[in-house]
């Protein structure tokens, strides 16, 4: 068993030999932290087997070359090529928080299966992903690579994206190994700031932040990476109650822990150790495996075993979940078995995988407003305007994180050539940039003006720039970057109709153009086929159907803003009440957009919701069903959303908690009835003692459409 051939290498490795499978640097070519990898050094260790992993090495000759040294080493253990396949590889999909507003759980699973097909062929055994950070601030960088602001759906998405990537299993060569990240409680880092502390209750950390991190352990994910941030004063990666107590402990975790880059060496910034020895002893004792480039590990751990500091079970366990996980991948039989450059060749500008992609970025995007339905727009439109800085752009639509995009023969799509492509031939399109993404400069102002005047429709292309969200890209200004509002509002002074696409990796707030701009799409960054995706929709092949996975706020002073809070002593009656109720003296109470909203380019209509019963006992189920009809002129998809409240408990709860949704077609002119089922699993809760119970008692059902339009049916549910 490969138990037995672990325990049989263990045995003839030294110290050094097992403290150096513990070790993972960084290549020379792509860097995605601080970088100090020295290369003759590391290229030296990898031969002498003082290293287990490398980062951000990636294709077949690469990978091979990089094997090659590992095969001089005494025991020959080969290396574990890790990177970041984020939101696709060579192909590129849309930022993951895009891909969360389809809801659509096959989708995203397929498109990890693409992603790990493309990486795997490039040599690569490991992404550092899924992030299923939980994270409700959108001032947040990394908003863009997680699901948003909900537990149970980011779960859902968290499991969805992990079986795409490893596939049936570690070992086929199309799948490659995840990681769940950062554990843990990364997205509520203080203020929105990146890589800041985090101080909640534990109870709160069970119940929001951790279920997607427990949900990924149990459905055998094959790594956790540690977060940046502290919890509670202790940094997350020398946090013995969820390393220790939780992961390896009750949730009886048996795959590796890898640190953040340099997150272990930053617990001297922390303030919770004086030097690198005293850091390797905490991470290690903590239960952290795997030290990604703080070069602490190799440095003290051996010293650290000599004097009896930390015990050789301790390290013998680390090297061995990482071995197994060597073993899983095959790479004992055939070391190179993943370097195949004819592989490589067939994944590259993969149009099979591109198709997919094009498709995958329609279902992302969301329709925020479509006042006397201006979108979709006719073909035969006479002129048609694009304007703004991302009309023409290309890289920028692979968005954060796309690391794999090399700008060889990988075409992608702008909006310019997607709408051109499906504009018919008598029809012109015009192009002005009007600004640039990010400073003062009105210049070309004056010819954005003159373009749209002569247009008889206007689709404007604004947002922030692709690199302003993603890591250590926290931004307290949500609005557009730039002049663009002030482009906005001098085009609407044309009074020609206006649609706008915006393009950001996080919710953004324009507050001026929702209230103005009669048809608003939110676009993301969609990927290799950005501009195809966007055309498809703008002109009506593809009916949106995306949702909100976060609340889009007003302004950025109502951040933190989630659905899913409590509803305090003094809740405000109306979106204006501000009567000595919690509420702000200067602002509207309700978000400018709501959890779960999304519009389509037809109309669903909600009836007949109807329950099993209203009074439960023990562990009766709840059977829940609502007739949705598409009474508009398009078929559609439609995400129905089930929402509970626990009105009473002993611990008090959020005022709605998602606990299912389903995403369903149906032909215009026809209706579905959707069924959901309720147990009293759903309806569990940490109590200040952090026991994970339910309660008797009362419970709204609410279904419907978001957050804030469900119709609502009571229950009592008796223990
Ligand atoms: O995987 C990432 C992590 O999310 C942030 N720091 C760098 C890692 C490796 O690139």
């Amino acid at each position: 068993t490969i138990d037995q051939k672990v325990s049989e290498l263990l045995s003839q490795m030294t110290l050094n030999e097992k403290v150096g499978q513990l070790v993972q640097y960084s290549g020379f070519e792509y860097a995605t932290g601080p970088q100090n990898s020295n290369s003759a050094t590391v290229l030296e260790e990898i031969k002498q087997g003082r290293v287990g992993s490398m980062l951000n090495v990636a294709g077949g000759e690469e990978t091979r070359n990089f094997q090659k040294l590992a095969l001089q080493s005494r025991l020959k253990i080969p290396l574990l090529f890790g990177q970041d396949v984020i939101h696709g590889y060579r192909t590129t999909f849309p930022v993951n928080l895009g891909q969360a507003a389809s809801w659509d759980l096959g989708l995203i699973e397929q498109s990890e299966r693409i992603a790990a097909t493309e990486a795997s062929a490039y040599g690569i055994h490991w992404t550092f992903a899924p992030m299923v950070d939980i994270a409700r601030d959108p001032r947040w960088g990394r908003v863009m690579e997680g699901a948003g602001e909900d537990t149970y759906l980011g779960t859902q998405i968290g499991l969805a994206r992990i079986k795409g990537f490893q596939g049936k299993g570690l070992g086929n060569l199309d799948t490659i190994m995840a990681c769940a990240k950062h554990f843990a409680a990364y997205g509520a880092a203080v203020g929105g700031r990146d890589y800041n502390s985090v101080d909640m209750s534990l109870r709160q950390l069970n119940e929001t932040y951790l279920p997607p991190f427990k949900a990924a352990a149990s459905a055998g994910v094959a790594t956790f990476m540690n977060s940046f941030n502290d919890i509670n004063g202790i940094p997350a990666t020398a946090n013995k109650y969820i390393l220790r107590d939780l992961l390896k402990g009750s949730w009886n975790y048996q795959g590796f822990v890898v640190s953040d880059w340099g997150s272990i060496g930053e617990m001297i910034s922390h303030g919770y150790a004086k030097d690198k020895k005293e850091v390797a002893e905490k991470a290690i004792l903590a239960g952290s495996d795997m030290d990604m480039e703080s070069r602490a590990y190799m440095a003290e751990l051996p010293k650290l075993v000599q004097e009896g500091k930390v015990d050789i079970g301790v390290i013998d366990d680390a090297v061995k979940r990482i071995l197994v996980k060597k073993f899983e991948m095959g790479l004992f039989d055939d070391p190179y078995r993943y370097s195949n450059e004819k592989r490589q060749k067939e994944q590259t500008n993969n149009p099979e995988n591109r198709k997919f992609g094009r498709m995958f970025g329609s279902k992302s995007i969301v329709l925020l407003k479509n006042q006397n339905n201006i979108l979709p727009i006719s073909r035969s439109t006479k002129t048609v305007a694009l304007i703004g800085p991302f009309g023409k752009e290309t890289v920028a639509n692979h968005g954060f994180w796309s690391i794999a995009f090399k700008d060889d023969n990988q075409r992608i799509v702008s909006q310019f050539e997607g709408i051109k492509n499906q504009l018919d031939k008598n029809s012109v399109l015009l192009y002005a940039k009007g600004a640039n993404v990010d400073d003062q400069d009105t210049s070309m102002f004056a010819e954005a003006i003159e373009t749209a005047k002569k247009a008889d429709v206007v689709i404007m292309t604004l947002g922030e720039g692709h690199a302003m969200s993603g890591e250590a890209k926290s931004r307290s200004n949500l609005h557009f970057s730039g002049v663009q509002e002030d482009l906005l509002k001098e085009i609407a002074k044309t009074g020609k109709p206006i649609v706008l696409m915006i393009n950001a990796g996080r919710p953004l707030i324009f507050d001026w153009a929702a209230g103005h701009i009669p048809g608003i799409m939110y676009t993301w960054w969609l990927g290799t086929e950005a501009g195809n995706s966007i055309a498809d929709v703008l002109f009506g092949a593809v009916n949106p159907g995306g949702k909100l996975p976060m609340t889009f706020p007003r302004t950025e002073g109502q951040i933190p803003i989630y659905y899913n809070h409590y509803n305090t002593g003094r809740p405000a009656k109306n979106n204006t009440d501000r009567n000595y109720v919690s509420a702000y003296i200067d602002l509207d109470n309700d978000p400018k957009f709501p959890f779960g909203y999304g519009l389509s380019y037809t109309q669903f209509k909600y009836a007949d919701m109807n329950l099993s019963s209203t009074n439960l006992t023990g562990n009766q189920k709840l059977n829940i069903s609502v007739n949705v009809s598409n009474i508009g002129n398009y078929d559609g998809e439609e995400v129905v959303q089930l929402y509970i409240r626990d009105l009473f408990g002993k611990v008090i709860r959020p005022i709605q908690e998602l606990k299912g949704f389903q995403k369903v077609f149906i032909k215009k002119g026809e209706s579905k009835e959707v069924q959901f089922i309720l147990t009293t699993e759903d309806l569990k809760f940490y109590d200040d003692e952090l026991n994970f119970d339910w309660e008797s008692g009362e419970f709204d059902i609410m279904v419907g459409t978001h957050s804030k339009d469900v119709q609502i049916k009571k229950v009592n549910w008796i223990k």
